[in-house]
């Protein structure tokens, strides 16, 4: 599959273009325009297009309970190639590609047994993966690493994560999340807490987020504020959007808690890590104080922001989370091998 011939990326105006069309409900009929693309950034992703990878992901939550598995990807291979830690991103990509009847290359548990050890650059490491494979999931410490390897690759590159720059995957299965959980999007109030500075996956979900009529409320130490760059697109999308150090602010009024980790990998000074890596820990006795219908969700892994008691609360919705990224990547992996 030739990717670069398949752009543009979103044509939905002009009818049939060359992709795969879907019916996806009675109403809403888009176009395949994923077919061949690389998934590099939230930027990408309009409403339209969120709709068909949404109902996409429920057609695979229904296939997967009935039958566990299907054979719509058989004869296709998955690089999965992971310069960073990882566990659910890389475990959800390699049981979406799985469960579709696909096969996996996994090079998760450490480049250090890779020729990228030997000093092998990642343009050559991704050439030599486009020869077994018919896409590619990068995970990287380098913002822009995804975009390189999209411009080296002729296969699909798909970023799990360009060091603190995007998660768009991340994004699209936490936004699906929010929209299964509490039936809608709009008008909600949704509150970010912890590290936004180097959270690669606030940065993504704050973006997707100005696309809808939702209130942000920004919760984090001060040394970990939303990057100026992500703060301007907030201000000059007109989100009602506010910062704050506390998460009492926000706690009563929150439609969705979404809480991060501070990234300890990220910061060149460890002495400042220790200073706010504690700031936040959401318990019992703060979620008393939440509303009755509302979520807690974290991209995890978790170390300390939410008491392991928060677990069993019916709002606590972070496991759901997990799951539903299978959910996403299947669909997401089906649309870029242009399986309609
Ligand atoms: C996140 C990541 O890698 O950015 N994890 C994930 O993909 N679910 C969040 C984190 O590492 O804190």
């Amino acid at each position: 599959m030739d990717k670069k011939a398949l752009k543009p990326l979103f044509d939905y105006a002009g009818g049939y273009n060359g992709h795969e069309s879907v019916t996806v409900n009675r109403h809403l009929k888009v176009e395949n325009g994923l077919a061949g693309q690389d998934i590099l950034s939230v930027a990408q992703f309009d409403r339209p297009m969120l709709a068909y990878v949404f109902e996409r992901a429920r057609e695979m939550r229904e296939m997967v309970g009935r039958v566990g598995g299907t054979d719509l990807l058989t004869g296709r291979v998955l690089a999965c190639l992971f310069y960073e830690p990882s566990t659910r991103t890389s475990a959800s990509f390699i049981a979406a590609m799985e469960r579709l009847g696909g096969g996996v290359i996994p090079i998760t548990q450490g480049v250090q047994f890779s020729s990228v050890s030997k000093g092998e650059t990642l343009p050559d490491t991704v050439r030599t993966l486009e020869q077994y494979s018919d896409v590619i999931v990068l995970r990287h410490p380098e913002i822009g690493s995804a975009q390189v390897a999209a411009d080296y690759a002729s296969v699909p590159v798909i970023n799990a994560g360009d060091g603190p720059g995007e998660h768009p995957t991340q994004a699209l299965l936490d936004l699906f999340t929010i929209q299964e959980e509490l039936g809608q999007i709009e008008g909600l109030k949704i509150a970010m807490v912890g590290d936004l500075r180097y959270g690669r996956t606030v940065h993504s979900l704050t973006k997707l987020l100005l696309q809808y009529d939702v209130s942000l409320r920004f919760v984090s130490p001060e040394i970990l504020r939303l990057p100026l760059t992500i703060m301007n697109e907030v201000i000059d999308a007109g989100v009602n959007a506010r910062e704050t150090h506390d998460v009492a602010d926000v706690i009563e009024n929150a439609d969705v808690l979404y809480v991060t980790r501070v990234q300890k990998e990220r910061f060149s000074d460890l002495a400042q890590y220790e200073e706010v890596k504690d700031h936040y820990e959401i318990t019992p006795e703060i979620m008393a104080r939440a509303k009755q219908k509302m979520v807690v969700m974290h991209p995890l892994p978790r170390v300390g922001e939410i008491h392991y008691a928060v677990d069993s609360d019916p709002r606590a919705a972070y496991f759901r989370q997990v799951r539903n990224g299978m959910y996403i990547r299947m669909a997401l992996l089906a649309a870029v091998l242009g399986k309609a």
